[in-house]
């Protein structure tokens, strides 16, 4: 399972790519807000850390300047992938980018059935939505469950990133149901190393270590 960063936050980035588990980012224009900087000064930065897709999300609401903007998008680097939200007019949009060889993650994708006009119009990659579904008592990663067995039916290559994750559980979920990519949190990714009996094990080895006569 390939796992991507959803945040723009460069320090978050860089840690992640550290520990050798970054395959990818996603950012959302309320991710790019929360850091507090340009634009400019964020995605190039990103571009730089990480080899492999980088998603920048489109602002426009109709077809034509969506597609503007994917050009521009694609100018910054051959790893970015741009987020259209499935829109009608989204839709319209990821057909005439895949025309064009833009890859595309289709975004805001809370039903299977939005996922098969998404892959229908060529889409790279879906984001189906899975915490705020869950956020409002649906069981998200049901539609994960649901998008994978369409895909397969049909043989669609569109890849499965299963989005909008809270917690480590999402990740299990998402890995037991195989799949393709996970995009978490860093917060999530950090939680993901813990556990208190490894915390325990750790100090327990050194402690005994030091009882070990040493020559
Ligand atoms: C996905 O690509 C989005 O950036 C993200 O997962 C949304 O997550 P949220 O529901 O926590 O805002």
């Amino acid at each position: 399972m390939d796992i991507f960063l959803d945040t723009a936050d460069v320090k978050e980035i860089e840690q992640g790519v550290k520990w050798g588990l970054v395959d990818g980012v996603t950012t959302n224009p309320t991710l790019l807000a929360r850091t507090g900087k340009s634009f400019e000064e964020v995605v190039p930065r990103i571009v730089e850390l990480v080899d492999g897709p980088i998603s920048l999300e489109v602002i426009s609401e109709d077809s034509e300047g969506m597609l503007a903007e994917a050009r521009r998008l694609r100018e910054i680097h051959e790893n970015v992938v741009v987020k259209i939200p499935m829109t009608e007019e989204g839709i319209v949009a990821t057909r005439k980018c895949a025309e064009e060889g833009i890859p595309v993650n289709v975004t805001l994708v809370f039903t299977p059935t939005q996922a098969l006009f998404a892959a229908k119009a060529g889409a790279a990659y879906v984001s189906p939505f899975i915490g705020r579904l869950d956020d409002i008592s649906t069981e998200g990663m049901d539609i994960v469950e649901q998008i994978m067995t369409i895909f397969f039916n049909y043989d669609y290559e569109t890849r499965v990133i299963v989005a909008s994750v809270r917690n480590p559980v999402h990740v299990l979920q998402a890995a037991l149901v195989g799949a393709d990519i996970v995009t978490m949190p860093f917060a999530t990714m950090k939680a993901l190393f813990k556990h208190p009996l490894t915390d325990i094990g750790v100090k327990k080895f050194l402690e005994d270590y030091s009882k070990i006569p040493k020559r």
